[in-house]
Order: structure tokens, then C-alpha cells, then sequence
């Protein structure tokens, strides 16, 4: 191999993914500062109330065409709200794709119930085929994982829970902004939740929201987020409302939070651009390299671009581009975030949850993998419990696309792209356009 090909191309680390914090600025700053100078944190009431939580969940709402969004302190308290309103519990499965984040099994088995993995198809996102494989009469629902901020196949999702009278459940935690047909993720299903954590498209470091059209679910999750009962336009609680009664959780968002949130959400459309240009850029460069695919956008269009996803003829020739680019300097502060092989990608990959690979309970009897509702769910998610995703995994290097890279950024990757795949497969004639910051090109893949 010449040991031109080899030679860093920069010593600065790449920015760090964090796509809503490189557009935060004195408007953030000023929002949290009106709300502390309240002096009312509390979305319920306070000395002087500000209502910003139930204006973030109206102006959240409208973004997405949806008819309810209940804010939450966190993706993973919304996913624990949403499938409570979902009544799941012991006895029920629920199918969950072998690439996701841990915290989509946690929510599932905190309520007793059974994950069941299914592969993942070069979406990146829960196969349909299956899905439809992995039902059984235990089966209560299907939780898509929109992955790296584009959209999964959610119309054949969405057919294949209809047929089966099972819920669909979106997490749309990695993919605030996306859609497919024009339509906003996190309106397909039955319910949805979105995380607004530091490395979402929009932040104010830990937050979420519940999605839903349906009026019942929607007043179950106020009930659960809350102190176990429903509220009233008024924001009363309706202890006359025996339907959605339940045990409450606690996870309401402050005041303080749903302020910063409500700028980042005018913000997001900018930000989501930002990705856009970049990833197009880098991806119309590769496009002559036929020894690499990408992942399969079912609207391209609709893709937020946070995340680009290149897939390898086989795992020797994934390792070997990912090493000859860590080497060139194509890397993140924070070494595990970007420009990482999917194999290694930590907790998003199910083989790596050592408490899902062993079972663990969440009390002294092993609850709820030991339950008697449970005695017929049994299940591994060791590697090799989904073949299919595991060889994906191990050919598919991810990089991250943050919202502030510069036009010499997005020139690194490039060359270091083509100089690695030059490495590994001998080179491919440039196209005109190679280091030029041309054109947006629209395909469906990436
Ligand atoms: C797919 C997915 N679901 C759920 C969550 C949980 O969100 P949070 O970190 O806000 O609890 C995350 C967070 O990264 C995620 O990526």
C-alpha cells in the first residue's frame, strides 16, 4: 500500500455529533434566564406561571401534524410512559429490532414484559418480513426504531401491526424532523416518543415528549407521566376519569427546560439543513465507488442526515477503511461516537447489552424473565440470535454528519474516504466534482 494513502490528512478532531447544541446561542441563554427570573419552574402552577411546557407541546404538535404531545423529562421516561398507556405487562411480548438504543429493551422489561429481537433490513430499521415471522399469540406490539436520523419502512410497519391488531410504538428519538411522503415520523403509529438529549436534533440535554392521535392513550400517559391521574383542560387533575387511572412516574419537564426547547424547535429545520448539505455532499463523492452501498432511505428527502451510513462488501474491507480513516485523523473527540464500525457502536447493538445477553431482573426473583405470564417467552440475545443484522454490523461503519461542519471538513472526509477505499479496492476514476462543494444530489441511498 503507498504510504501516501496512509498519511494523516488532519490532527483537529472532527466536531462532536450534538446537533442542536452548534445552534445554541444568547436566545437559549435569554429564555432560561426569563424563566428563572419567574420564578415559576413548575409547569402545573407557580408564583407567576409561564405555561411554556403546554406551549412547547402545542408548537411541538403542529410541527409534526400531530393531535397530542405530552412533554417528559427524557426518550427513555417516554418510552416507559407510552408503552404503560399501552397497558403492557407481564405475558405480552413486544417486538424490538436488534439495532436500537438499551433503553428501548429497559422500558419493556422494567414493565414486565418480553423483548422479542427481530432483524434489522439495510434501512437500518426493523424488517418487516420479520417482524411478521416473530408474532405469536403473546405478541402485544411493535416498537420501530427510526436509526440515525432517518425514517424505517413505517408504511409496511404500520400495515403489518394493522393486519396482526398489534400497536406500533415509534421511537423517534434519533430522528426529530424526519419524514417519509412529507409526513413527520412519529405520526404513523399508535403512539411515539422523541428524546431532545445532547446528541438529538434539538437538545436541552435531557428532555422527550409522547406522541399520539388518540385521545385515550394520550390521557393514560398524562395519568402515568404524572401522579397516576388524568388532567383536564384546565391542567385539574380529573380524579373522576376511572380509565386512566394508574400509578404515576413522575417524569413531568420543568418550565425552564420547555423554554430552551421551544427556541431549539425554530431552530431545527436550519439545523436539519446544515446535515443535509454536508451529508449530500459527502455522499455525491462516493457515489462512484461500487464497492460501497448505503443505507436504503425509503425517502431520502426526508433523511435529517445526523448520521451517514456506508456499508462494506465484507467485514475485512469494513475494518480495514475504518482503521486507514482513524488513521487519516477521521475522528471525534469522543473516540466511540463517530467514524465506528456498527459492530462496535456499544449499547445500540443488542449482543452488546450485557444485561439483555444475561437476563437480568430487575428484583430478587429475576422479575420478569421468571414470571409464569412469561414461562413460554423464552428467547437468546446472545450474538448470532439475528444473523442478519449481526453481518450488517460488522460491514457498516458509521460516521456522524454534525450540523457545523465546514466545507474543509467535509473536504477531509472525502479524501479520506477515497483515499482509504483507494487502499482497499485500488482506485476508481474521480469524478469532476470530487472536492467540489457542488450540488445537493438527491438519491435514494446513503
Ligand atoms: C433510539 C433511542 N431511543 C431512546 C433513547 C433514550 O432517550 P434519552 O437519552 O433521552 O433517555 C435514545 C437516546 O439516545 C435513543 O437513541
Amino acid at each position: 500500500m503507498s504510504l501516501d494513502l496512509e498519511k494523516p490528512i488532519r490532527t483537529r478532531p472532527l466536531p462532536d455529533e450534538f446537533p442542536g447544541v452548534h445552534s445554541m446561542d444568547e436566545d437559549e441563554a435569554e429564555a432560561a434566564i426569563r424563566i428563572i427570573r419567574s420564578k415559576s419552574l413548575y409547569r402545573y402552577y407557580g408564583v407567576h406561571p409561564q405555561h411554556e411546557v403546554s406551549s412547547f407541546e402545542e408548537e411541538f404538535a403542529r410541527f409534526l401534524e400531530a393531535r397530542h404531545v405530552l412533554a417528559v423529562t427524557s426518550g427513555t421516561s417516554a418510552l416507559h410512559v407510552a408503552l404503560s398507556a399501552l397497558k403492557i405487562g407481564p405475558g405480552d411480548e413486544v417486538i424490538v429490532p436488534a439495532y436500537m438504543w438499551v433503553s428501548v429493551v429497559a422500558a419493556v422489561v422494567n414493565l414486565g414484559a418480553i423483548p422479542v429481537l427481530a432483524e434489522i433490513d439495510d434501512t437500518f430499521g426493523l424488517d418487516p418480513r420479520d417482524v411478521e415471522r416473530r408474532i405469536t399469540p403473546r405478541t402485544a406490539g411493535i416498537v420501530a426504531v427510526h436509526m440515525n436520523g432517518c425514517a424505517v419502512n413505517i408504511h409496511r410497519l404500520a400495515e403489518v401491526a394493522r393486519r396482526n391488531g398489534i400497536f406500533l410504538l415509534e421511537d423517534c428519538a434519533q430522528c426529530v424532523g424526519a419524514t417519509v411522503g412529507g409526513q413527520r415520523v412519529g405520526t404513523f403509529g399508535d403512539m411515539a416518543i422523541f428524546s431532545f438529549q445532547l446528541n438529538k436534533n434539538m437538545t436541552v440535554g435531557e428532555a422527550g415528549a409522547v406522541v399520539t392521535n388518540d385521545e385515550r392513550l394520550y390521557r393514560k400517559a398524562v395519568a402515568v407521566h404524572d401522579a397516576g391521574y388524568s388532567r383536564g383542560l384546565d391542567e385539574d387533575l380529573q380524579m373522576d376519569d376511572i380509565a386512566s387511572y394508574s400509578w404515576g412516574r413522575g417524569v413531568r419537564l420543568d418550565e425552564l427546560r420547555a423554554a430552551v426547547l421551544r427556541v431549539q424547535l425554530g431552530k431545527v429545520e436550519t439545523t436539519i439543513s446544515r446535515m443535509r448539505r454536508s451529508k449530500n455532499r459527502i455522499l455525491e463523492s462516493l457515489y462512484a465507488h461500487q464497492q460501497l452501498s448505503f443505507r436504503r432511505r425509503v425517502d431520502a428527502a426526508g433523511d435529517t442526515s445526523c448520521f451517514l451510513l456506508t456499508i462494506f462488501p465484507d467485514r475485512d474491507s469494513a475494518r480495514q477503511v475504518n482503521r486507514l480513516m482513524r488513521q487519516h485523523g477521521i475522528a471525534t473527540k469522543s473516540p466511540d461516537t463517530s467514524n465506528v464500525l456498527l459492530a462496535n457502536y456499544g449499547m445500540h447493538i443488542y449482543s452488546n447489552i450485557p444485561a439483555l445477553v444475561q437476563k437480568t431482573g430487575t428484583d430478587k426473583r429475576g422479575f420478569p424473565w421468571t414470571l409464569a405470564e412469561n414461562r413460554d417467552s423464552v428467547y437468546s440475545y446472545a450474538h448470532g440470535a439475528c444473523p442478519a443484522s449481526d453481518d450488517l454490523f460488522e460491514r457498516t461503519q458509521l460516521l456522524v454528519v454534525p450540523s457545523c461542519l465546514t466545507a474543509q471538513d467535509e473536504d477531509d472526509i472525502v479524501e479520506s474516504f477515497h483515499r482509504a477505499l483507494d487502499a482497499v479496492f485500488g482506485s476508481v476514476a474521480a469524478p469532476a466534482n470530487r472536492f467540489t462543494a457542488g450540488e445537493c444530489l438527491i438519491t435514494p441511498c446513503g
